[in-house]
């Protein structure tokens, strides 16, 4: 299926283009847009093409209820229960790039390196969705293992260029996750689901400073062993 629309982007101006978007207008995306994006999709590659991604979509005053619940959640439970487990340190070359986009973010938004409150308010906006209108929580069951990971992984990349092409602002969060057992409570969804992340989405708010950096990437000569020059 192809929905040609003359404003989209190609691929590589949507992969050159994305980033992550930490402030949205309100404005809601047409539905049927909305619809365009989930349908592209779909046609995401998954291992024996189980497609073990599944979405809870919210927009509009939900998306804000949500919201609410899970800010309330997440200060009064700060250190949570993630389905996957976030790394208990990042060693080396992982922490140095950690570092790097986090003082990209807190430069840009105007935080010193010691203003931990200003910093905690800031991550904290992730429980608002950074205003966005609509989110899409990701997870798979767990009876598919750990590959069911590395397909959501494709399905939210492939969301998040979608709707870059089509001019909107996203963001994969995954400190949502940290909040699993709530998020499954909130949406009654099956215990046999992994929570995995959020897809924020919506119109970027470009004049927030928090969308004026963009962080930098490795050579692919230190990544990709045995491609000649
Ligand atoms: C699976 C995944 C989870 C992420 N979780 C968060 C998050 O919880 N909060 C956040 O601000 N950014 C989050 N990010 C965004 C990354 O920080 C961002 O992709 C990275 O710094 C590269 O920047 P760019 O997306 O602007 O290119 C996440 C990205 C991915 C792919």
């Amino acid at each position: 299926m192809y929905f040609p629309t003359e404003q989209a982007q190609s691929l590589s101006e949507a992969v050159n283009s994305r980033h992550s978007c930490r402030s949205f207008r309100s404005t809601p995306i047409p539905n049927d847009q909305i619809r365009q994006i989930f349908t592209l999709a779909q046609q995401t590659p998954s291992w024996c093409n189980t497609q073990p991604w599944q979405v809870q979509f919210l927009t509009g005053a939900a998306t804000r209820d949500f919201a609410s619940e899970l800010t309330r959640h997440a200060a009064s439970d700060p250190s949570g229960n993630p389905d996957l487990q976030f790394p208990a340190e990042y060693v080396g070359e992982f922490g140095q790039r950690r570092r790097s986009s986090g003082r990209a973010l807190f430069a840009a938004v105007g935080l010193a390196r010691d203003d931990l409150a200003g910093r905690a308010r800031q991550s904290a906006l992730n429980y608002e969705f950074f205003g966005a209108p609509h989110v899409a929580i990701i997870s798979v069951p767990k009876s598919l293992n750990d590959y069911a990971l590395v397909d959501a992984g494709g399905y939210v990349s492939t969301l998040m260029l979608i709707a870059t092409s089509f001019g909107l602002g996203t963001i994969a969060q995954a400190s949502i996750a940290r909040y699993s057992p709530f998020v499954r409570d909130y949406f009654r969804m099956n215990e046999q689901q992994r929570v995995v992340c959020a897809v924020s989405f919506g119109y970027a708010d470009e004049t927030n400073p928090a969308n004026a950096f963009r962080t930098d990437r490795s050579s692919i000569d230190d990544v990709v062993i045995g491609l000649s020059q």
